[in-house]
């Protein structure tokens, strides 16, 4: 029997790469909310096996999922495809979880009597792995004393529940028993299936851009989208680091369970560094963050009627990077070089001059608003290449990396 610790856990038995979900759909509108997420489960690398209820079938087809998913569906009992004939078994043992999204009121109050009258419901009866559901119903039924009885039954018996949302519902009533959308409930099962490398480790990020006021409305700053630093932030948290992340101007939502720290300027970042640095064992300095401020900017829009010829001075910011990893008993730093050429020089001598165990580099023109990128990890061993791929994939090997390289860096006892 494989306990949702181990799966979850520091001790994580498998340390495969590829994940492989069971995903169980039963009848509800959010179904069709399934497809997607079989899409946003595979670009995170989740195999996923489909099997619906026969309720499920009359909101999306089979042929759906099984062209979605690569593999066959499964929907009965009596299915001979399995070799042995024993369906209700077989398909759960080689998998890492049980995902029921949408789940239904029905069917929760099921797994919680332990009902197995159906393919899906005796799957989860005779699992051995960790169950996940994703509740989907209408705000009275979600309500319902039943339903949150059978919620904190479930919860109690070691099932994780993510969600529901609240929010319009299909019935044309607005309350909680949305579905989580398909991309959050991706973020949830893939941070439940990544191995704890980073277990009770303090992060503290900075990420995006920096912006340096001018005058009321105008400024400096940085090409950032942040996305790069935000992906970092959530695969360290999947990764089961507590994660603070002064994060500059972006629009993009706050990963789930940051403790975040918004900014504008460059001395805000660095302030907000030197507030929570003491207790941090890993710094990653992901932020764009502008190389000079405005020296005295002004407190009203300049006006173009003003002056033919406008001088701006400019005055240093402070390296924030380089100051975490020059403190006396530095947390692990990590840095991000954006260079335009000669990537790698570059990039290593920054990494000496700022004196950070590993420096991140990536080619600017290839990384910035990209949803993908492509980055070499180098650090005191040398530099090793990640091929180009989405940014949730490429942060979820650079914390792998860094975990890899703080387990075997003995830090000083502060
Ligand atoms: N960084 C920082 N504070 C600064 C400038 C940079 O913390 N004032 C960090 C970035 O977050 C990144 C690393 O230092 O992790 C490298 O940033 P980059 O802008 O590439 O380097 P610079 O030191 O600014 O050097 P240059 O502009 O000459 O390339």
């Amino acid at each position: 029997m494989r306990y949702v610790s181990d799966i979850a856990g520091k001790n994580d038995p498998t340390n495969r790469p590829r994940r492989k979900i069971l995903l169980g759909i039963t009848g509800g509108v959010a179904a069709y909310k399934a497809a997607e997420l079989v899409r946003r489960l595979g670009d995170r690398g989740i195999e996923v096996h489909v099997v619906m209820t026969e309720a499920a079938c009359g909101f999306i087809t089979p042929a759906t999922l099984q062209a979605l998913s690569g593999h066959p569906v499964y929907t009965s009992m009596w299915d001979g495809r399995i070799d042995n004939g024993m369906p209700h078994i077989e398909l759960t043992r080689d998998k890492d979880a049980i995902v029921i999204a949408p789940a239904t009121a029905d069917f929760i109050a099921k797994c919680v009597h332990g009902l197995a009258d159906d393919l899906l419901s005796t799957l989860c009866l005779a699992r051995d792995c960790p169950l996940i559901v994703a509740p989907a119903m209408n705000r009275q039924m979600w309500e319902h004393a039943a339903t949150q009885r059978n919620v904190a039954q479930i919860r109690s018996d070691g099932v994780t529940v993510l969600g529901p949302d609240s929010g319009d519902q299909a019935c044309g009533e607005t309350g909680m028993g949305r579905m989580l959308e398909p991309e959050a409930l991706a973020e949830g099962i893939a941070a439940f299936l990544a191995p704890k490398t980073l277990l009770g480790k303090r992060v503290l990020m900075t990420a995006g851009p920096t912006f340096e006021p001018i005058d009321a409305v105008r400024g400096i700053t940085n090409r950032s989208s942040g996305k790069m630093g935000y992906a970092i932030a959530r695969a360290a948290i999947a990764a089961g680091a507590e994660v603070t992340l002064v994060s500059g101007p972006v629009s993009l939502a706050a990963p789930v369970g940051a403790a975040m720290v918004r900014v504008q300027s460059a001395a805000e970042m660095f302030a907000a560094v030197q507030k929570h640095v003491a207790k941090t064992d890993i710094f990653i300095g992901v932020a764009a963050v502008a190389d000079y401020r405005v020296a005295a900017p002004r407190k009203h829009k300049i006006k173009k009627t003003e002056e033919d010829q406008l001088r701006i001075d400019l005055l240093p910011n402070a390296d924030i990077l380089g100051w975490v990893a020059s403190r006396p008993k530095p947390p692990f730093s990590v840095g991000f070089a954006a260079e335009s050429r000669n990537l790698d020089r570059y990039a290593d001598e920054k990494r000496r001059r700022k004196k950070v165990k590993l420096m991140i580099a990536n080619l600017a023109q290839n990384a910035i608003g990209a949803d993908d990128n492509e980055v070499s990890l180098m650090d005191d061993n040398g530099t090793h290449r990640l091929p180009r791929a989405p940014k949730d994939a490429v942060a979820v090997e650079i914390v792998r990396h860094i975990a890899a390289l703080c387990s075997s860096t003995k830090r000083k006892p502060r």
